[in-house]
Parts: C-alpha cells; structure tokens; sequence
C-alpha cells in the first residue's frame, strides 16, 4: 500500500499505478496552535510504502506521524525524494548540530529510499538502509526533443549530475570553471566546449534561490550561447527564484516531481518503482 504525504500526493498516486498498488488515503490539517495533525484512513497492510518529500519542517512534521502511524505494519519504507536539510551535512563550526543526522536518525523504518540527495554523507546518518537514486537519465530524456543541446553544470560538484544526464543521451557535457586572469579579474566560462551558437542545458541538483543558475544564464548568454534551459532534480524554487531565471532568460525550466510544482514536467516514479521492485 502506498501513503503519500501531504508533499507528495502526485508521485505517490503515480508510483501506486506504476506498482498496481493499493493507494491510501490520507488527511491532514492544522490545530489552532500551528500543530500538524495527519490521519491515514485506510487499513495498513504487512508492507507499507510511505511517500513524502520533506521541503518544509512541517512536512517533515508529516513524515514521522506516518512512520508512526503506520507502525502496525509489518514492513515500512520511507520514500523520501527530496530530503530537506541535507545541505547542512557537517559541523561547520563548533556549536553546530548536524542538522541532517539528527533528522534522518528520526526516521524509523525499515528502509529508506531518497533521489538524488545533496550529500553522500548524508546516506551514513539514516539507522536503516537506504537506496539513493539517479534522476538525471530521466532528466536526460526529456531533452531529447531539444536536439544536441551542451549539458552545463553550473560548477563542478554537479558535474556528475551533467555526465549521468547527458550519456544517457549521448550528448556532450561540461561544467562552468572559474579562472582567475588577474587580481581583479575572474572569467568563468565552460571548461572544455565551445557555448557560441549552441543551446545549452544548465543542470544543478538543487535550484533555491535561482541566483547560482541566474548567474550562469547570463554568462553563457555573454558567451554567444542560444537558447539557455536550466534543469533541476528538485525545484526548490524558493522566493522569487523564478521571477529571478526569466530575467536572466532562461528559455524554460525543467524539473521533477520530487517537489511538486508547476515546472516538475519528469516523474521519479519509473525509478522509484523499479527500486521497490528489487
Ligand atoms: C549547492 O551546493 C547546490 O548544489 C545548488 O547549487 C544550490 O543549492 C543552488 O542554490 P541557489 O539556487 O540558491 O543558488
């Protein structure tokens, strides 16, 4: 049976077709005081799927009452496609808690499953096993009606992210390097490919505040580059982030359903269900 959380209603019912699964029904509110109050109304079965990105503290909120709601059954897993916090994965400075061990040791469950989480280092803090999966063949995929388009990573630690989407395809792929030409002056452009005349692919896994990708449209865009797309395993898109990529002209945004929003155009749900499968 598959529970999907408030966050995640649109993956968790395609992942119960995918599956041919069972999807419960769930409802939730708010007390007058701000405390979030869940409810699962149908019956646990022996094994339990829950579904629920946790973007939001409340969302996370929502998570462990399932967990604990459903503790009837006999095998629970968590499916967790966007995990917030995982980008505070160490003590920066002393007097800092580990934000993402004290919440992945919260969740109670017999296996974990996250897409593409922001830090490896985050997967060794959760008690249970945990499978992190690869959005970015998917998100290759999808550009497929583009033609030959160059895959950017916006820097290097998403160059891995750009590889795993672009060889699915067979298109090439880059990342941005920052060179320092002078005291003063710094150039950024891509490493290896030329972006004149070429539509180009920004891809990062996490879009926040639209600045990073903003930043890196507008260069490729100085650089001669045509069409400029940005694409994102989880579109965070906080604030003004998308008011921030149309200024900068991105020709559109392309993201996933990890967080549920109008530009989540690729599901995660194929991936997730061939890994409950195995
Ligand atoms: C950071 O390490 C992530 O991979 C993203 O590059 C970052 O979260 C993007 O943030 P923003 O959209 O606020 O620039």
């Amino acid at each position: 049976m598959i529970v999907g959380g408030p966050a995640s209603q649109l993956l968790s019912g395609r992942l119960a077709r995918e599956l041919d699964a069972e999807l419960a029904l769930t409802e939730y509110r708010t007390f007058p005081d701000g405390e979030a109050f869940i409810r699962v109304l149908d019956e646990a079965v022996d094994e339990v799927v829950i579904v629920q990105s946790t973007p939001t503290d409340t969302d996370f909120i929502y998570l462990l009452q399932l967990v604990d709601a459903m503790d009837v059954a006999d095998r629970v897993t968590a499916v967790v496609p966007y995990f917030g916090y995982a980008r505070q994965d160490k003590r920066f400075n002393p007097g800092e808690p580990i934000t993402s061990r004290a919440l992945a040791r919260a969740i109670d469950v017999d296996r974990i499953i996250t897409v593409n989480i922001h830090s490896e280092e985050v997967l060794s803090y959760f008690n249970a096993p945990v499978d992190d999966l690869d959005a970015a063949p998917l998100i290759g995929g999808k550009l497929e009606s583009l033609g030959s388009p160059l895959v950017v990573a916006p820097d290097m630690g998403a160059v891995d992210l750009a590889r795993s989407a672009a060889e699915s395809m067979g298109i090439e792929y880059d990342y941005l390097e920052k060179t320092r030409i002078s005291g003063e002056e710094v150039q950024i452009k891509p490493k290896k490919v030329d972006a004149r005349g070429r539509d180009v692919v920004l891809i990062d896994d996490i879009i926040s505040t639209g600045g990073t990708m903003a930043e890196a449209i507008n260069l490729l865009k100085q650089q001669g580059a045509r069409d400029v797309y940005v694409a994102t395993v989880h579109p965070v898109l906080a604030q003004n982030a998308i008011t921030r990529l149309m200024k900068a002209g991105v020709k559109s945004i392309i993201g996933t359903d990890t967080i549920e929003k109008g530009v989540s155009a690729v599901s995660v749900a194929p991936i997730i269900a061939k890994a409950l499968q195995e």
